[in-house]
């Protein structure tokens, strides 16, 4: 029997789902987070479906160490390789962050044109035009993999002159293709949603898919009467976060993304689970 009180579990290969825990703390106020950021073992972009689905059914062992109530797969690399699989070994819901965004992006484009940015590793396994075409099978999904924007990001480089023109760089193509939908297809990207937008136009929507997956979650809970009934306070353990390594610069990084104050990061032997 699940507890609806008990916390929803988020992971990504690092910092960026921290995107994805912050809109479902916008949004899911009630809810308790534990969150794990693989920092020892990013970047999963560009590696392996084989490694990427290995990491993740040991980290979604170790959040069921935790009793989550569900767990959000934050990391867009991790739900392109490994979800359908690990989604199918697991008793409680698992949701990722490409559906959503997918759906979004078919709902919204008007001329069947929709551009996805991602890693090396998302944009490869084509999963937003297959989830995409799923819905409307005559669109046209356009991926461009942009390896340089997660440096970029975690380097705080979010409003700099370095990261427009790496913008225009990877993306004019997009523009010149004449897409109206972009998906930001990695948890980092976000961040430097203000540069993407000012580079694409105001003629191209941006589909976040952290927004998007939040939203998801809570229509979901709603659904399996699993929504928690009382507020959790932050004392209650409110959002509790792990990591693989380097937990002081994870906490630097994660107060800066997230307004409650993270106070600790704990280093748990991921490989072990
Ligand atoms: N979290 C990853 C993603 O959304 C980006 C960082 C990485 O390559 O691990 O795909």
């Amino acid at each position: 029997m699940i507890n609806e009180d008990a916390p929803i579990g988020v992971f990504d290969s690092g910092v960026g789902g921290l995107t994805v825990a912050r809109e479902i703390m916008r949004q899911l106020p009630n809810e308790k987070i534990v969150y794990f950021g693989d920092t020892a073992r990013v970047p999963y972009g560009s590696k392996s479906r084989e490694t990427v689905t290995r990491y993740t059914r040991q980290i979604v062992r170790f959040l069921r160490t935790q009793n989550v109530k569900a767990i959000v797969a934050a990391c867009n690399t991790a739900s392109a390789y490994a979800l359908d699989e690990v989604e199918r070994e697991v008793d409680i819901p698992v949701i990722g962050v490409v559906k959503p965004g997918a759906k979004v992006a078919a709902q919204t484009t008007l001329n069947g044109k929709i551009g996805v940015i991602g890693t090396e590793g998302t944009i490869a396994s084509s999963i937003y035009s297959r989830y995409i075409k799923e819905i409307k099978p005559d669109t046209d999904v356009i991926g461009k993999a942009c390896p340089l924007f997660v440096p970029l990001v975690e380097e705080g480089l979010w409003e700099d002159p370095v990261t427009d023109e790496i913008t225009k760089r990877y993306l004019t193509e997009l523009i010149d293709i004449g897409i109206d939908t972009l998906i930001l297809g990695c948890t980092h990207y976000p961040l430097i949603r203000a540069t993407i937008g000012r580079v694409m136009g105001d003629k191209v929507t941006l589909v976040n898919p952290a927004y998007e997956t939040a939203r998801e979650l809570k229509r979901l809970l709603e659904g399996e009467n699993m929504l928690s009934s009382r507020a959790a306070k932050l004392g209650d353990n409110r959002y509790r976060f792990y990591v693989s390594d380097g937990a002081e610069k994870f906490k630097h990084f994660a107060n800066s993304i997230i307004k409650y104050g993270i106070l600790s990061a704990k280093i748990i032997p991921i490989e072990d689970y």
